[in-house]
């Protein structure tokens, strides 16, 4: 499979373009308006200077791709998105598709007229723990999930220049948008109650009831130091609950009976708890984050073989949950969702 990507900049650079690499795509022409980050990304991956655009609709009209990939931000990937369909090529985006639902509900009609795939960067879905979490919950003992409660939490740095936090919603609550309605199911309303310790650091808390009748709390904000670790989440059900922190490590509790007065006492396959870790140690290059894996399906999906990658109806589901979110805590008020 040969590629054509749009956005040099560091996700795609230390990220992305990677695990494309190791999955054997071929990354036959790149574009970014930095000239720089351009040939600083074309250097590391041998993309000829003659490949490479500072205009992107160059890229896309080229003939000799199979599909175009693309990390820029949420105009662009509109844009650029609907360009790259209507030429007839399948798409990889990262979130946002858009600045909005709507935006998303253009990209999804671009998809469909074009019966090209457009797929989007929700390696949350991915991530080996949260993969591991996410079977245990649908696995079927689990039984329906009846809560969730989590942190996504983020410093200042990357949006102390955006005092209205839009890159805030876009860039990173929309990844939980995604993640929280798949472990849970459909919401149907949401109340989101805001707090600013101080100009650029924000507090959320977001409450969703779901069409089961579970209940989540999700926190999110710019009040803490990325060195630290940043994610944790648990999905409790009737005497079970799982919870994943630093997205690698899995706790899967499920319903022993006391051990104190048991001198026979031991560990049981069938109800103790179960521990997952990976070993950071074994000499290969694994992403526990999700990018290969998502990736990989994205490669799938184009090649016809059979994929589970998320699609542009996916992102029209995360945004619109986005702008309920963002409208609540505007307005304060709940917000029912269709
Ligand atoms: N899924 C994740 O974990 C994750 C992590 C980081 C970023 N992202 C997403 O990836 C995207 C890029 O983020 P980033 O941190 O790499 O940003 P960045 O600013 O480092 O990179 C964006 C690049 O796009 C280029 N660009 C801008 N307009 C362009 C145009 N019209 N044509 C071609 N190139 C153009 C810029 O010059 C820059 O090099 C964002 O949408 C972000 O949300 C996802």
């Amino acid at each position: 499979m040969k590629i054509g990507w749009i956005g040099c900049g560091t996700h795609a650079g230390e990220m992305l373009l990677p695990q494309l690499a190791r999955l054997g795509v071929k990354i036959a022409a790149l574009a970014d308006v930095n000239a720089e980050r351009l040939a600083t990304i074309a250097g590391r991956h041998g993309v000829a200077a003659t490949d490479c655009h500072s205009d992107a609709t160059a890229l896309i009209a080229r003939k000799d791709i199979d599909a175009v990939g693309m990390a820029i931000g949420p105009k662009q990937h509109l844009e650029l998105g609907i360009a790259a369909l209507e030429r007839g090529l399948p798409v990889f985006m990262e979130k946002p598709p858009g600045a909005n639902a709507a935006d998303a509900r253009k990209l999804e009609a671009a998809s469909a007229k074009s019966g090209k795939p457009l797929v989007l960067g929700f390696m949350k879905r991915y991530s080996t723990a949260n993969r591991i979490a996410l079977n245990i919950v649908r696995g079927g003992e689990f039984g329906a999930p009846a809560s969730f409660l989590g942190e996504y939490m983020t410093a200042p740095t990357y949006f102390k220049g955006d005092p209205d936090y839009t890159g805030f919603y876009l860039h990173h609550c929309v990844h939980y948008m995604d993640l929280v309605p798949r472990l849970m199911g459909k919401p149907v309303e949401l109340f989101a109650r805001r707090h600013e310790l101080a100009p650029g650091k924000l507090l959320l808390h977001v409450d969703f009831r779901f069409a089961g009748g579970g209940l989540a709390t999700l926190v999110m904000g710019t009040n803490q130091s990325r060195a630290t670790p940043m994610e944790w989440w648990q999905v409790m059900g009737d005497h079970r609950r799982v919870e994943v922190r630093n997205v690698h490590e899995v706790r899967y509790f499920r319903a022993p009976k006391f051990k104190v007065d048991d001198l026979a006492a031991t560990l049981s396959d069938d109800v103790d708890t179960l521990v997952w870790e990976p070993n950071l140690t074994v000499a290969a290059n694994e992403d526990h984050k999700g990018y290969h894996a998502l990736l990989g399906d994205f490669v799938a999906r184009v090649e016809g073989r059979p994929s589970t990658a998320p699609e542009i109806g996916d992102g029209v589901a995360a945004m619109a949950v986005l702008d309920a979110m963002i409208a609540s805590a505007d307005s304060g008020r709940a917000i029912r969702l269709d």
